[in-house]
């Protein structure tokens, strides 16, 4: 993919999409998620939101989910492709987010990061989470912690992020 262009849209992430959500999900972990993992998330659950950013050759450029229980909506995953970061994918990627939360009665959302993750605490942070507690060896990769964050108010988020689908920073 082109270093520097700016995704354009988003889409509720479907079978078509799931080569190269792998693809960008083994360059972002090193405990990648199975395929059947995404596969039974978006065809089986229904609590579920899943959503592809595309770059302006349609092709995936980040993608990000979400759980939605009650009023919470429980980010599970958030990736970007490495040639794509920094370019306001992410944050663009948890507007959206945020936007179908709202419209499926989410107030606000949480999230779990590892301590090391510092990009994404920082992406986290710059929209208004805050870390409030720490699930206890929660990787099993590592027997790292989690910080547990939240953002408690999703209008927040959406009052500079969620309103318009098409409203990515371009740089
Ligand atoms: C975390 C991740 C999704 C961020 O995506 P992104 O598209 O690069 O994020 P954005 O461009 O919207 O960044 C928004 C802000 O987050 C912060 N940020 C993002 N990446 C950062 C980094 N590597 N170092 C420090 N701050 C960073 C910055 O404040 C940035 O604003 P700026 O670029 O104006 O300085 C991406 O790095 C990624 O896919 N990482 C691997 C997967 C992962 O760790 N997911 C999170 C699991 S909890």
């Amino acid at each position: 993919m082109p270093r520097g262009a700016t995704p354009a849209r988003f889409r509720t992430m479907g079978p078509d999409d799931l080569d190269e959500v792998m693809a960008i999900e083994c360059l972002s972990y090193p405990t990648p998620w199975s395929r059947s993992a995404f596969d039974r998330e978006i065809a089986d659950n229904t609590t579920a939101e899943y959503i592809v950013a595309q770059g302006p050759s349609g092709s995936v450029c980040g993608y990000a989910g979400m759980w939605v229980l009650m009023d919470e909506g429980h980010i599970t995953n958030i990736a970007v492709h490495p040639d794509f970061r920094r370019q306001g994918v992410g944050t663009a990627l948890l507007g959206e987010i945020a936007r179908r939360g709202k419209a499926r009665g989410v107030e606000k959302l949480t999230l779990e990061v590892r301590p090391s993750n510092v990009a994404a605490q920082e992406l986290y942070s710059q929209l208004g989470f805050v870390a409030r507690g720490r699930r206890k060896r929660y990787y099993s990769d590592t027997g790292e912690d989690a910080l547990i964050m939240w953002l408690d108010d999703l209008d927040d988020l959406l009052e500079e992020h969620g309103e318009d689908p098409d409203g990515l920073r371009s740089r």
